[in-house]
């Protein structure tokens, strides 16, 4: 993939970023994502969040119950603590410029670079590439327009999508060296803190993932306090007492992970965590991580399933978010076909 071209930095800071609503959010999503969404809005900073309701149907889902996890999603948004009137919070299929610009990357990005892409390679692993469906190929251009069609400089996301991102400043300069101008930023990825790599709670060597099929791997942020406390208490670990310093981690994936959700939850560094619990059993950490994980999680739990009991202000509050986005993304989208040179009699 050609290396980023610096361009000089002319457009105004803005933060994007989406997650599927293919599945519960997790703790991961929450650590690596969410709760730095929450952050980045705190700062005062334009955000605009997205659930990628298209990006979600490149496998087959259920239709009622994509419709129900994406208004689950956005209540999982809004108990964390994006607040709609100071982020635009909406689902992507209500904007069509992520389709229209999604296609046009489509034929600015190169079969060889989608190809290349570890996620598509996991997804199709031992299994027939052949069958898997065009869009998931795609994927990574669709994620490329939602961002640029807001020029957005800026995308809090884990470490998993870290390659996604820079096939997203591959596209960018390629359209812009390819059209001559300067119209795309090239997007900076926001991969900060200990929780952007939240593993399985049954394998330290695995992302802790909605589509891993034992649900004890993971923290839904559906579950009850009960349920979270449990999850931690008998997560995989070894049998040695946690070290002194970080270096002692470093073949022990499963604490490390543990390590590292405790400092993502206090907001701690992880050298912090391990000073304050050097030389303690598993015995003595599990609980006091079970503690501090349902002090953290259960207010969320039980604001969102408040919020789920009334889907009609979910979809209001969408639908608001929508029009807003729209008017950010719709220029910009008519001013590439612009660029590329379609008629745009009926837009002028
Ligand atoms: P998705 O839905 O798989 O995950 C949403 C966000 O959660 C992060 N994440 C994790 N972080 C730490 N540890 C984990 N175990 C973990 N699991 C998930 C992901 O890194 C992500 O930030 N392609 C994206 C969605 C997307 C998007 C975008 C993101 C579509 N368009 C534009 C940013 C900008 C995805 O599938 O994320």
């Amino acid at each position: 993939m050609s290396e980023p071209v610096q361009t000089p930095q002319t457009f105004p800071t803005r933060i994007f970023s989406g997650i599927q609503p293919s599945g519960g959010l997790t703790l991961g999503n929450y650590l690596g994502a969410l709760k730095r969404f929450v952050q980045k809005q705190d700062e005062g900073i334009e955000t605009v969040y997205c659930l990628v309701d298209m990006h979600a149907i490149t496998v087959w889902q259920d239709p009622a119950r994509l419709r129900q996890q994406t208004r689950e999603a956005a209540a999982g948004f809004i108990a964390a603590g994006i607040d709609p009137a100071r982020s635009i919070l909406f689902n992507q299929s209500q904007v069509t410029a992520h389709a229209e610009l999604a296609w046009i990357f489509n034929c600015v990005a190169r079969m060889g670079w989608m190809g290349r892409m570890t996620q598509w390679k996991d997804k199709t692993a031992g299994k027939n590439a052949e069958a898997a469906s065009l869009g998931l190929f795609a994927y990574p251009a669709l994620m490329a327009a939602d961002i640029l069609a807001y020029k957005a400089t800026h995308v809090p996301v884990g470490e998993d999508q870290k390659q996604h991102l820079e096939l997203t400043r591959d596209i960018a300069i390629k359209f812009n060296n390819d059209y001559g101008v300067n119209f795309f930023p090239i997007t900076e990825p926001v991969i900060e803190g200990a929780g952007t790599r939240v593993m399985s709670l049954r394998d330290g060597t695995k992302k802790m993932s909605k589509s891993d099929p034992s649900d004890q791997s993971r923290i839904n942020l559906t579950d009850d306090a009960d349920t979270i406390s449990k999850k931690f208490r008998k997560a995989k670990t070894d049998s040695e007492p946690l070290p002194s310093d970080l270096d002692g981690l470093k073949d022990r994936p499963d604490a490390r992970n543990l390590v590292n959700v405790y400092a993502a939850l206090a907001d701690m560094t992880p050298e912090a965590v391990i000073a304050d619990y050097a030389g303690a059993q598993f015995g003595t950490f599990k609980p006091a991580l079970a503690d501090l994980a349902v002090a953290k999680l259960s207010p969320i739990t039980t604001k969102m399933s408040h919020l789920m009991q009334d889907p009609a202000e979910i979809d209001r509050i969408l639908g608001e978010g929508a029009d807003r986005a729209n008017a950010i993304a719709r220029p910009i989208v008519d001013e590439v076909y612009d660029i590329i040179g379609m008629i745009r009699s009926r837009h002028v």
